[in-house]
């Protein structure tokens, strides 16, 4: 499987990092093999070679901050953009991992169109697109034959897109509610701890769990996209953020904290949505709530359903190999489909 792969921060290296590692094991296990033929980035420049780039190569570049360290090879490009890589017409698909603009989902909206309309499968960890307009995506894909898919963009690799399209087929989906934001879920335990805010969102931050923005992450608005986007995926609603009523965790201070455990509580930032709207909000629950029980950069969703009540769901949010395990379970999903296993 041939890849382009647009951004290259901390999910686009953590999925280059798996590959590199897991490549006999996953021709073995799953017959699966993959090229990253394109690389285009903001910051580092962009590669491009029919046959391939060197993953240990690439992958040493861009902890150095600059393609331009790459070694020539044969048939080597540089400083093409996605749009020349997307005419090319050589890739199967491409991976969306650039940053998230959720006001606008540009640039990377109009790139995984031109993505679909050119024939490539899309995978996205970016939310943008999918929180925005996954309808129109959806639709643009069908009507291609394509598969248009968004693991990494909710908790992670932890399956809650599969989950729901595969092993909860046949249930209608009929709400979600949960933690799923891993920066503020790892900021609100670690100053639980004593740890001062700004402290604990440093090391989010180094963990690779935040945003490359982080105001996304603590003013609730990464959650909220989340929403929307298990809203308009799962339960066929059309939701746009307007829909909701979306807060964050900067007003909970040291003393908030320190109130809600004398009294039995712990503060966590609880998403939720029904086909009619949602909320994202620092809530105070019960130490006997499970979602109080979930710490550091972990989430949680509960899907209600029809035929089974309650599924919960618990595992990573975020997170460098986390993340990029979303998007290698897309890609087989993805070759699966098109029988080539
Ligand atoms: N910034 C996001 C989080 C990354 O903290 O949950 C995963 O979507």
């Amino acid at each position: 499987m041939k890849l382009i792969l647009v951004g290259f921060g901390v999910v686009g290296q953590g999925f280059a990092e798996i590959l590199r590692d897991k490549a006999a094991e996953l021709k073995r296990s799953q017959g699966f093999a993959a090229a990253i033929i394109g690389v285009v980035t903001a910051s580092k420049g962009a590669l491009y070679r029919s046959d391939g780039l060197d993953l240990p190569a690439l992958l040493e570049a861009a902890g150095d901050g600059s393609f331009a360290l790459y070694p020539d090879q044969p048939g080597l490009r540089r400083g093409w953009g996605a749009e020349d890589m997307i005419a090319a017409g050589e890739a199967d698909a491409l991976v969306e991992v650039s940053p998230t603009n959720l006001e606008t989902a540009q640039p990377a909206l109009d790139i995984c169109k031109r993505a679909l309309d050119a024939g490539m499968h899309l995978v996205l960890a970016n939310k943008g697109p999918v929180a925005l307009d996954y309808a129109n995506l959806q639709a643009k894909a069908r009507a291609k034959g394509l598969q248009m898919r968004c693991e990494a963009t909710v908790m992670a690799g932890t399956p809650t897109m599969q989950l729901a399209d595969e092993a909860l087929a046949g249930c209608e989906i009929l709400s979600a509610r949960g933690i799923l934001n891993g920066t503020t879920n790892y900021i609100l335990t670690q100053m639980e701890s004593g740890m001062p805010y700004e402290s604990a969102l440093t090391q989010a931050q180094e963990l690779g769990y935040a945003e490359t923005d982080p105001t996304g992450d603590v003013e609730g608005w990464d959650a909220a996209g989340k929403v929307l986007i298990l809203a308009n995926a799962l339960f066929g609603a059309a939701l746009t953020m307007d829909d909701l009523d979306v807060s964050g965790i900067t007003q909970i201070s040291a003393a908030d904290i320190a109130d809600a455990q004398a009294a039995g509580c712990r503060y966590k930032l609880i998403a939720g949505a029904t086909a009619e709207g949602g909320m994202v909000k620092a809530t105070r629950l019960p130490l006997a709530d499970p979602l109080a029980g979930v710490g550091g950069s972990t989430n949680a969703v509960t899907l209600e359903t029809d035929l089974l009540g309650d599924i919960t769901l618990i595992g990573a949010g975020a997170g460098k190999r986390e993340t990029g395990a979303a998007i290698l379970s897309d890609l087989l999903a993805i070759q699966r489909a098109a029988g080539l296993t």
